[in-house]
């Protein structure tokens, strides 16, 4: 059968500032969840949240950009900003940019990653494991480095070297600037290898929205890269990316697709989210409580199941682990660094980056003021 997996994930609202959902709106879109489990709309799904991004990662029949499937994970989200306004939640439906989605949620603001695949449990794919990844005060491009290192050099993801991955990987970049529509370029590893880099070195505008094996010509990977500012046309919180990543065998190993995370560069986004800060890696369902917030990223295992199910035997939690303690000291050390300097130079986004409007009219009223003498 054809298995489509889907995690839609949408900020709508948190308590005490930008930190985590209300365990009542969780509790909402579980239930609705399990509705839709129960109804048939869908083979499985689970509610997660990374900061105060709530994830639903769901696995059914009905293919990629499925109205209905897309509807339902909207309608959580309503369901779920309801309670947050319950509550005098921060930001009640800040990623629901539009009155009512058309087809499906893309560009009305949440972020969607998804993969359809024939699951048919033979050759190349015996087994179908996957991993879903997934960040908060952060954009897409914050994946361009790791996902980059992973699918494309073999210092990070020996597996490259193997017959299996040898011909290497095909990478969908988004020019995340163009708003007029999607505006893609498919680049091949290795022979592309410097051109991607040329791409991938700029997080604000260029994002991997898809990577697929060239050997088997399926896709490996799927990344959400819609930038909320872009949609909006102001700033409307950050466009913390969520991704779905089959791996094992054909593809890197969870192992190799998580250790470029052991950098924790520098990504843009953390408070007001016009700042560049480390990527800190946690335990899903973390709060933001860092200081000056800290970009989280959270990275959960899966099997799928012969019914194509995946909640019922657990799941595990990659960075649930004292593996990545030390991890999390440096991003800590890495931050307080960059802190140190405060607004100047690269501790916060250029002028074109900074996501409060406020920001950039106090800059263009001083402008206006600057005098210029002929020389
Ligand atoms: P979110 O995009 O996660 O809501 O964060 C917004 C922000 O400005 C935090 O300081
Ligand atoms: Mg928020
Ligand atoms: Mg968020």
């Amino acid at each position: 059968m054809k298995v489509t997996l889907s995690a839609i994930k949408a900020d709508v609202g948190s308590i005490g500032g930008h930190t985590k959902p209300t365990d009542k709106m969780i509790e909402t879109v579980k239930k609705r969840v399990n509705d839709a489990i129960q109804s048939g709309l869908l083979l499985d799904g689970m509610v997660t949240h990374t900061g105060d991004d709530i994830a639903i990662i769901m696995s059914h029949t009905h293919g990629k950009d499925n109205t209905k499937v897309h509807q339902f994970a909207w309608d959580s989200f309503i369901a779920a900003t309801k309670k947050a306004d319950e509550c005098g939640c921060y930001g009640a439906g800040q990623d629901l940019l539009v009155d009512a989605p058309s087809s499906n949620v893309r560009g009305a603001g949440p972020g969607v990653a998804e993969i359809e695949f024939e699951f048919n449990q033979k050759e190349p794919r015996l087994a179908e494991s996957f991993m879903v990844v997934a960040s908060d005060k952060t954009g897409p491009g914050a994946y361009n480095l790791p996902f980059f290192l992973s699918f494309a050099d073999p210092m990070y993801c020996a597996g490259l070297m193997l017959p299996k991955m040898a011909k290497g990987f095909s990478f969908e970049i988004i020019d995340m600037n163009n708003t007029d529509g999607e505006s893609s370029l498919t680049l091949n590893t290795p022979e592309d290898y410097y051109k991607l880099t040329i791409l991938l070195r700029d997080n604000e505008r260029f994002g991997i929205k898809a990577i697929y094996s060239r050997e088997y010509a399926v896709q490996a990977l799927s990344s959400s890269t819609d930038r909320l500012h872009n949609i909006a046309g102001k700033y409307t919180g950050k466009d913390d990316p969520i991704a779905i990543i089959r791996n094992q065998g054909i593809f890197p190993a969870p192992e190799e697709i998580l250790s470029p995370f052991v950098k924790a560069h520098y990504v843009g986004g953390d408070a007001r989210g016009s700042h560049n800060m480390p990527l800190m890696p946690v335990p899903i369902n973390t709060a933001v409580t860092g200081a000056y917030c800290l970009p989280i990223v959270s990275a959960i295992g899966f099997s799928l199941a012969k019914s194509g199910t995946f909640t019922q035997y657990g799941y595990v939690d990659f960075f649930d682990n004292p593996a990545w303690d030390l991890v999390r000291l440096r991003a800590q050390e890495k931050a307080i660094e960059m802190r140190s300097q405060g607004w100047s130079g690269p501790a916060m986004l250029p002028y074109t980056e900074l996501e409060y409007s406020g920001f950039k009219k106090s800059v263009t009223d001083l402008v206006k003021q600057f005098k210029v003498k002929k020389r």
